[in-house]
């Protein structure tokens, strides 16, 4: 039997990256993709409506309020969004007996950790962000058991505004750029993320909890601009420097330990140059 999966946050680039991506699982998916215009996940009527005129297996949350720096200062609204809506939805799932898939961020740890963060290590926001999907993470754990928290990292596609497309874009106009080497993490493919979450729902999977995704291997941002500035031929455009001033503070170490993932698809997750790689060259063509 297909399984009826709704997708919220469908106009944000993970949602974008799903709905482009669904063709190839029609066969055993129904997506039902809606976008904030359609379904703002903070008015709890419109959510429940929705549940209850639909019986979803699943529901991928891929609304956020993502707005690292600003968070700062809007750290209700973030709250509001990240937590209080992300309890809303859970409790709805719970009623209807729907899978939560929801996405959350390596802006739950402080960034202290020598090693790549496991999913049990104890959790420590340095930022508003990080506060607020911290506090989503726990009411979902305290209301639905059929959940699974997908902490992931660094994020990119070839939709919406991302630090790949701004700096391939950027370098086709041969703009000099000059990229922090403070902080340490993983870029990750929403391409990638889309296709673990596709697993967990084709293979009905039922190990539910926390589970760390993200390409494998580490770079800083100035790496991951130095890689996509080597595959256009401009290296010389890039230079480094320790750390730039910004509202929110970053983690400077962000890696997450992504063996439980693997071991659940039973193979490597892609280095995060080859996903680069892929998605460089879709711009490139586009
Ligand atoms: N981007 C990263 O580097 C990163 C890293 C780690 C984790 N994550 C997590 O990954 C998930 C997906 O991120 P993303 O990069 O795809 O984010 P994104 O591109 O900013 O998309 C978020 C989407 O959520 C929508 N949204 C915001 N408030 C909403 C509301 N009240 N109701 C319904 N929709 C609402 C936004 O709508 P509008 O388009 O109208 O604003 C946007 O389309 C998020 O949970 C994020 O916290 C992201």
């Amino acid at each position: 039997m297909k399984s009826k999966v709704l997708v919220t946050g469908a106009n944000g680039q993970l949602g974008k990256t799903i709905r482009e991506l669904s063709t190839n699982f029609a066969k055993s998916i129904d997506f039902v993709f809606v976008e904030r215009s359609e379904l703002d996940i903070t008015n709890s009527k419109s959510l429940a409506l929705l549940f209850k005129t639909n019986h979803f297996n699943y529901c991928i949350n891929c609304a956020a309020y993502t707005n690292v720096d600003l968070a700062e200062s809007e750290i209700a609204a973030a709250i509001d969004i990240n937590a209080n809506a992300v309890k809303n939805l859970a409790e709805n799932c719970k009623t209807y007996n729907t899978t939560l898939i929801h996405i959350s961020t390596d802006y739950v740890f402080d960034g202290q950790s020598t090693r790549p963060y496991n999913e049990d290590d104890p959790t420590q926001p340095i930022n508003a962000y990080g506060t607020s999907k911290l506090l989503g993470e726990d009411y979902i754990r305290k209301h639905l058991d059929r959940h699974f928290i997908i902490r992931t990292s660094w994020l990119y596609s070839t939709f919406n505004k991302n630090f790949v497309k701004t700096i391939f874009n950027k370098l086709k106009n041969d703009k000099k750029l000059t990229i922090i080497t403070s902080q340490k993490g993983t870029p990750t493919s929403c391409v990638d993320l889309s296709n673990f979450i596709m697993f967990l729902i084709i293979n009905r999977v039922s190990n539910f909890g926390i589970y760390h995704f993200s390409a494998e291997g580490e770079t800083t941002w100035h790496g991951l601009a130095l890689h996509i500035a080597q595959l256009l031929g401009k290296t010389s455009n890039v230079s480094a420097i320790k750390d730039y001033p910004s509202k929110a503070k970053r983690p400077l170490y962000s890696v997450l330990n992504t063996k439980k993932a693997e071991q659940l698809i039973k193979k490597p997750l892609n280095n995060w140059k080859a996903s680069v790689d892929e998605v460089i060259k879709s711009l490139s063509t586009d």
